[in-house]
């Protein structure tokens, strides 16, 4: 296997490159400072552009100097703006697997954006020797659920109280996964 991390991905509308200092104005503007988009999240709307700027240093930016990190900024190639996020949020190198996080702005949503980026990072990381990705969903987000369809992903089950909400609460989650043919 060779892990490469966050590679640049290109695809049809969108470039997924690592983050930079300078996206926190594209991340508060599009996605952090939106209850729309946290609803379903384990994070709250960022009060001012400073928190985003914070979480873009320690969250993002460091994490790129402590090793194999899977954290792109998804780039809308027509306006080269920051438009959201994909993570992968945990991964096992013995087993080959790993676990997607995604959030993208409200003002795109609905236009297929997140399926192409999901779909471009599984090629990536089977391509680099990962051979089970998944993904799981707050059960009231349906949203979700339809793009890990549309990643190619199958539904395994629901997970009883297995992931935090935003208060802190263990919520119910439904498990999806692709496996490398
Ligand atoms: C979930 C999310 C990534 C979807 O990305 P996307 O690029 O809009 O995905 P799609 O265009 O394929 O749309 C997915 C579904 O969202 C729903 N949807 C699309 N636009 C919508 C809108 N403006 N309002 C409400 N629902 C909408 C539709 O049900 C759609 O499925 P359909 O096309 O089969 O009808 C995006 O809504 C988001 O970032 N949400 C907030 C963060 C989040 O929930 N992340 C996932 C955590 S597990």
């Amino acid at each position: 296997m060779s892990f490469l991390g966050t590679k640049e991905i290109e695809t049809e509308r969108l470039i997924l490159r690592p983050f930079k200092l300078g996206d926190e104005v594209a991340m508060f503007k599009n996605y952090c400072n939106d209850e729309r988009v946290c609803e379903f999240l384990t994070w709250r709307p960022h009060k001012n552009i400073e928190v985003t700027k914070e979480y873009l240093q320690v969250c993002c930016l460091e994490k790129y100097n402590l090793g194999l990190t899977y954290k792109w900024a998804i780039v809308l190639k027509e306006t080269n703006e920051v438009i959201g996020a994909i993570d992968v949020i945990n991964y096992k190198i013995e087993k080959h697997q790993a676990s997607l996080g995604y959030v993208l702005g409200y003002n795109f949503w609905g236009k297929g954006f997140m399926p192409e980026a999901g779909k471009a990072v599984i090629n990536h990381l089977f391509n680099e020797g990962f051979v089970r990705v998944d993904a799981w969903h707050h059960i009231k987000n349906e949203k979700s659920g339809k793009v890990m369809q549309k990643m190619g992903m199958t539904y395994e089950g629901t997970l009883k109280k297995f992931d935090m909400d935003k208060d802190g609460k263990l919520q119910d989650m439904k498990l999806y996964a692709i496996v490398k043919n």
